[in-house]
Order: structure tokens, then sequence, then C-alpha cells
């Protein structure tokens, strides 16, 4: 007889998924350059093959917006392998734009080939990481970045914010053991938020020694366009970096 337990449930995603009009470099990168770095629940996840050559650190960030960060990591260490999840396909196609440097009105070529451009150690899921979960092994990642994620500051909508218990426990499970799960936010609800959530949860541990710690930007940081917005606008930045025990 049919359990509906085990039937998996789609988790609800809140954002949004499309935006403006994509125009037509954007949607020619979205045809032609994304299948030849998109990751599925049906990929093997080993590091090697995910990305063709060993590599020193792995490192998942989830929800990446438009790629400044993700795409500034991987070029900035070549020997680590960087998977970028985004639901947002204009996020999306803008971090396409960023590693492959084909903009709206330039001549599109016939094809592209992503092994012909600098940055080759970045993958993409582009629907929602908890589609993606079960198909990651335990321990796969040295770092997690969660960097500005919607606040859902209402208390209402609570139960929407990222940082909970259900994925905490998944990116507990696929963190390496000392691995590092950092989060970015600059929005007073959910400074509070993870630091509470946080702090009720043994298997990670807040790295921070001193104020400087999580008020500066770590020394190895890449400024996000999110990050920027909140700095135009008079909001403080705070950088947690959390170690899984
Ligand atoms: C406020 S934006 C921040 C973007 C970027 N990190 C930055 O700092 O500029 C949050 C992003 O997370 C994405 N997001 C939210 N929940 C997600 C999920 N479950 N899986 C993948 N992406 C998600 C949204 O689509 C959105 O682009």
């Amino acid at each position: 007889m049919l359990n509906l337990n085990q039937i998996p449930s789609t988790p609800k995603f809140f954002g949004r998924r499309k935006g403006r009009v994509v125009r037509k470099a954007k949607q020619f990168l979205l045809e032609n350059m994304l299948p030849q770095i998109r990751v599925t629940p049906e990929t093997n996840f080993d590091a090697e093959s995910l990305f063709g050559s060993p590599k020193q650190e792995v490192c998942l960030e989830i929800g990446f917006g438009d790629g400044q960060h993700l795409f500034g990591q991987a070029l900035k260490n070549p020997k680590n392998g960087y998977l970028g999840v985004e639901v947002f396909q204009n996020g999306v196609a803008n971090l396409l734009t960023l590693i492959s440097g084909i903009k709206e009105g330039d001549n599109l070529p016939d094809k592209v080939d992503v092994c012909e451009y600098n940055v080759q150690n970045i993958r993409v899921f582009d629907d929602d990481v908890r589609l993606l979960f079960k198909a990651i092994p335990d321990a796969f990642f040295d770092k997690v970045y969660l960097l500005f994620p919607d606040p859902w500051p209402k208390n209402k909508h609570a139960s929407r914010r990222f940082v909970n218990s259900e994925n905490l426990k998944e990116i507990k499970r696929i963190l390496k053991s000392g691995g590092i799960f950092r989060i970015a936010t600059d929005h007073p609800v959910y400074k509070k938020h993870v630091l509470r959530t946080m702090h009720q949860n043994s298997d990670f541990l807040w790295t921070a020694k001193c104020g400087d710690d999580w008020r500066k930007e770590p020394s190895d940081w890449v400024k996000t366009k999110y990050q920027q917005k909140a700095i135009r606008e008079g909001r403080r930045p705070v950088f947690f970096d959390y170690r899984k025990v």
C-alpha cells in the first residue's frame, strides 16, 4: 500500500525564480554554457569527476545571487572547486556573464566552450539547494557560504528563514569535520536569529574571539551585490564563521 510519508515532499520556495526579461546574451549563455557546468541531483558527487581534476578544497555557496563572491573566490583559488546554487535565473545568467565575459551587445559566437575560460572550477545547480542535499555525500565540503540570505524579518515568516534546524542538519552532514559554515547578514532580525539558532546548536562552534572577527570582512572576502547595497543604504553587515565540531 502507498505510504504517503515515503513520498519526498518538494520544499516550498518563497523567493523569485525569474525577474526581468532575460536578454539575448544571457539567454544564449543559459542555453549554451549552463549545461556544460550544470549539476543535478543525479550528478555523481565525487570531487574529482565533478571538477575534472582533484581539488584542494571543495566549497558550496547557497544563494549566490549575481555570483560576484562565487566568481571572485573561484578566480583567486583555482585549486579549489566551487559549487554555486541559485534559484533566480537572472542571477545564474549573471554568473555566466562573469565567467565568459560575454555581455549584452556583443556579437554572440556560434558556440561556447567553458574550457576556454580562465575560471573552470565552478559548477552550478540552478534550483533550490534543498533539492540537492540528498545527492551530496557526507563530509563533502570544506566550506559552505550563506551570504545575505533573504531575512524574512516578520515573525509570521520566520519559518522561511534558511537558517533553521532542518537545513542545519544537512549543512552539518555535508561539511567535513572542522569545516566552516559562513553566514553573512546585514539585517538586525537575522543577526539575532542566527546567533540564537546557532547558539542552540551543538554541532557548530562560533570561531569569533573578538568583535573584529565578526564585524570586519574576513581576510578572504569578496564583496557581494547585496552587501554593497546594504552599505549604500547605511546597514552594517556582519560575518559569522561557525566551525563544525
Ligand atoms: C538576498 S539574496 C543574496 C544574494 C547574494 N548572496 C548576495 O549577497 O548578493 C538571497 C539569494 O538566495 C537565493 N535563495 C534563497 N533560497 C534559496 C534556496 N533554497 N536555494 C538556492 N538559492 C536560494 C535567492 O534566489 C536570492 O538570490
